[in-house]
């Protein structure tokens, strides 16, 4: 199979490499900016790709919405299928990327979009086949819970742990997207959409690491606990809320022991129970590694079509509630209602919805 692989940075990068030692998937392009173009099958123009019937498959690893979205688009449209790793550009719409697939032409793969390596993706849609998912959360962000992990066990600050994370290719290419939460927003978007068949909204409370403090570490610490920036959501029929926060647990818990970059999924199942999933959800190799995956089920024949999302949800913020912390202050209510209150203090949050307790 002769494959285009659009951006050469940590993850298109390693697809390139990896793909060296696999003599069933050729690179014929890779997508570069012109000044970069230093290879023989590296283009700048991406229609020189969509142009050429030898390649059946697309793989974007480029990073951020545009022009990522319109590359999957005019992808898709010219028959060709896409295998992604960029989270931002599946969570502007997937909706409306899934519409241009069809039952028998281009269809859309992104394993490598959530978790890293973690096979996530497809074991949500495996288990929401045979389980309706009441709720998914994680720890979705390798740079986030490095940062965290290393501050609390080698008391460093958090600008140098941060600048280690970038070395290790862990953070994107503008951090804050880590730091504010954005990035486990793309990512909660994804998995629910996938988890519970529809479309999720885009607009729901979204918190990062960026109030969190050694003293802060320090003082739940003392009381047994510690706080991990995770995406949630939960369902009840047709029904859903979601969010990205701080959340507090006991240091005995898994999600407590999530070390470095690693994260660790939960999938809510009512047949199955809690379904967990860990491993390293960033850096180049291991996202790689998911992106191969991937092309070895095009060469199966799998992936995500238009038929996927058969359900109408309903965003209802009242499916979550929990307790919290403000500032110093214990509270109860909706995440809803507690980050609206968190952001009128702009003061340090975090939650324990009820369904964790
Ligand atoms: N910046 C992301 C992270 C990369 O740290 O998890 C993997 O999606």
């Amino acid at each position: 199979m002769n494959v285009a692989v659009m951006g050469h940075g940590t993850v298109g990068r390693s697809v390139v490499r990896l793909l060296e030692n696999d003599p069933s998937i050729c690179v014929k392009y890779i997508l570069e900016i012109p000044e970069k173009c230093t290879e023989e099958k590296m283009v700048s123009d991406p229609e020189i790709i969509f142009a050429d019937a030898g390649i059946e498959t697309v793989v974007d690893a480029l990073p951020g919405v545009h022009p990522s979205f319109e590359l999957i688009q005019r992808a898709l449209s010219c028959g060709k299928n896409v295998v992604t790793s960029n989270k931002a550009a599946l969570a502007n719409d997937f909706r409306a990327l899934l519409d241009l697939t069809s039952e028998n032409g281009p269809k859309i793969w992104c394993e490598a979009t959530c978790g890293g390596t973690i096979p996530v993706i497809k074991e949500a849609a495996s288990l929401s086949g045979t389980n309706e998912i009441t709720h998914c959360y994680g720890i979705m962000n390798g740079t986030t819970n490095f940062i965290l992990d290393v501050m609390k066990k080698e008391g460093r600050e958090f600008t140098d742990v941060l600048l280690e994370a970038q070395r290790l290719g862990y953070a994107e290419a503008d951090p804050t997207a880590d730091i504010c939460g954005f990035d486990v927003k793309n990512k909660v978007i994804l998995l629910s959409s996938i988890c519970y068949h529809g479309m999720v909204t885009k607009d729901f409370p979204v918190f990062g690491i960026e109030k969190i403090s050694k003293e802060i570490l320090d003082s739940l610490a003392a009381e047994g606990k510690t706080v991990k920036l995770l995406g949630i959501s939960v369902r009840k029929e047709n029904r859903y809320a979601i969010g990205v926060v701080p959340v507090i647990f006991d240091v005995s818990s898994l999600e407590a022991n999530v070390p470095r970059n690693f994260n660790m999924f939960t999938l809510g199942c009512t047949n199955a129970g809690d379904v967990k999933l860990y491993g390293q959800g960033a850096g180049g190799d291991p996202t790689a590694d998911a992106v191969i995956r991937d092309l070895k089920d095009v060469q199966e024949g799998s992936g995500f079509g238009r038929s996927y999302f058969d359900c109408d949800l309903v965003y209802d913020p009242g499916l979550l509630k929990g307790e919290g912390i403000i500032d110093k202050e214990k509270v109860s209510g909706t995440l809803e209602e507690l980050s609206g209150l968190a952001c009128r203090k702009n003061a340090f949050f975090a939650f324990l919805p009820d369904f964790l307790k």
